[in-house]
């Protein structure tokens, strides 16, 4: 699978758009707004700047890039307002893979002035907003050009589907009847996935870290796993609800097996210790906060509440959120008439699931400030 051509979130602003259903990503943008107030005050504050640059990595299409954009705005106008200094010409950069949505952004872009007026905003802030299609596991600036750097809900898509996952052992695909990491997965395909992560991620702390000025800052939010047990993690739960929908679909002849046995996702959930020690033995970043939160994959669910509502309703609504992100990735590989009926089936299996279990998963959040 060609990760960069393949993964791209449903555009547009339909039902089924990820605009439409980029609901939980908001839900921890919103709660990671200290850390990002402290991030961009900080960086402010000590770099006297003229003009500042600012990328959202993997912004993708909706009204989340928006709120980034709004949430920095804001911040850099009270500051100018207590110093009574100039604000700084901002510079923003919103970067995808290039089939990401990036027209939709654009037409939207007039949200930005209203939302900004509604939130009266005192200062005038300049502003310029640019799109910027590429890998962010790849060089997107020149040197020392960036003051900041955001990006939410992204690093757990990695960079490849680990190589030898596709292997074969005794004539049987090393990880029959899994679509990602699951309890029947023999322990390589972990450790595959884990050392594929550990190497992305590495690699995009480098280049970052040349991207960054001196003392520039990242807030980085990612899907993470709370459990040690990396074959019983919590998305192991949720793509293994994915993967008996599509067995199902085997089962009665409509998805050949054979297409199911080569369809492993490019995704992996790190556990916090895993992250902070990729960190820590690199060296290029001081870490200021790491905070992990919870979060549900019912948008509409409220995480405290134990009572199982409607658990039909839930699982649709788990099933809209997915079907955003991954439909492309879906459509690729088995052809783009299995998509409603394949949703509908995961809608059911997942309802069933809230029904004894829930469905929740931890948020890796950190801000991290490249060393001087
Ligand atoms: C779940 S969306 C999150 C979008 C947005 N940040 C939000 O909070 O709603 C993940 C985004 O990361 C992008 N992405 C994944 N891998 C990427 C890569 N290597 N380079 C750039 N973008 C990437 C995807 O295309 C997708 O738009």
């Amino acid at each position: 699978m060609d990760v960069e051509k393949v993964l791209c979130m449903v555009g547009g602003s339909s039902e089924t758009s990820y605009a439409a259903n980029s609901t939980i990503p908001r839900k921890a943008l919103l709660r990671i707004r200290p850390m990002l107030k402290e991030a961009v005050t900080e960086i402010y504050r000590n770099l006297r700047l003229e003009k500042m640059t600012v990328a959202d990595l993997g912004c993708s299409s909706g009204p989340n890039t928006l709120l980034l954009l709004s949430e920095v705005i804001r911040i850099i106008s009270n500051q100018c307002l207590k110093t009574g200094q100039q604000p700084p010409e901002m510079q923003f950069f919103l970067n995808d893979l290039c089939n990401n949505d990036f027209n939709n952004i654009f037409q939207s872009l007039d949200r930005l002035e209203e939302s900004l007026r509604a939130e009266k905003v005192t200062i005038s802030v300049p502003y310029f907003v640019a799109g910027l299609p590429g890998s962010f596991y790849g060089r997107l600036f020149p040197r020392q050009s960036v003051q900041f750097f955001h990006s939410t809900f992204c690093l757990q898509w990695i960079s490849q589907v680990p190589q030898d996952i596709g292997d074969k052992r005794n004539g049987k695909p090393l990880n029959k009847g899994n679509i990602y990491i699951g309890k029947t997965s023999p322990p390589l395909v972990g450790k595959l996935y884990q050392e594929q992560f550990r190497s992305d991620f590495s690699n995009f702390l480098k280049l970052r870290c040349d991207e960054l000025v001196p003392c520039g800052q990242m807030v980085l939010s990612f899907l993470g796993r709370n459990k040690n047990d990396i074959l019983d993690g919590e998305w192991s739960i949720i793509w293994g609800l994915l993967a008996k929908s599509l067995d199902s679909m085997v089962q009665e002849g409509l998805v050949e097996e054979e297409n199911l046995d080569t369809f492993n996702l490019p995704f992996y959930t790190p556990s916090a210790e895993e992250v902070e020690a990729i960190i820590t033995l690199q060296g290029l970043f001081d870490i200021i906060r790491f905070q992990p939160f919870e979060s549900n994959l019912d948008p509409f669910h409220d995480l405290d509440d134990d009572v199982v509502h409607d658990n039909v309703q839930r699982g649709a609504n788990c099933s809209k959120v997915i079907r955003s992100v991954i439909e492309s990735m879906i459509a690729s590989h088995f052809g783009s008439t299995i998509v409603d009926d394949l949703f509908s089936r995961f809608a059911t299996h997942v309802a069933k699931h809230l029904l004894t279990e829930k469905l929740n998963f931890p948020v890796l959040a950190l801000s991290l400030k490249k060393k001087e």
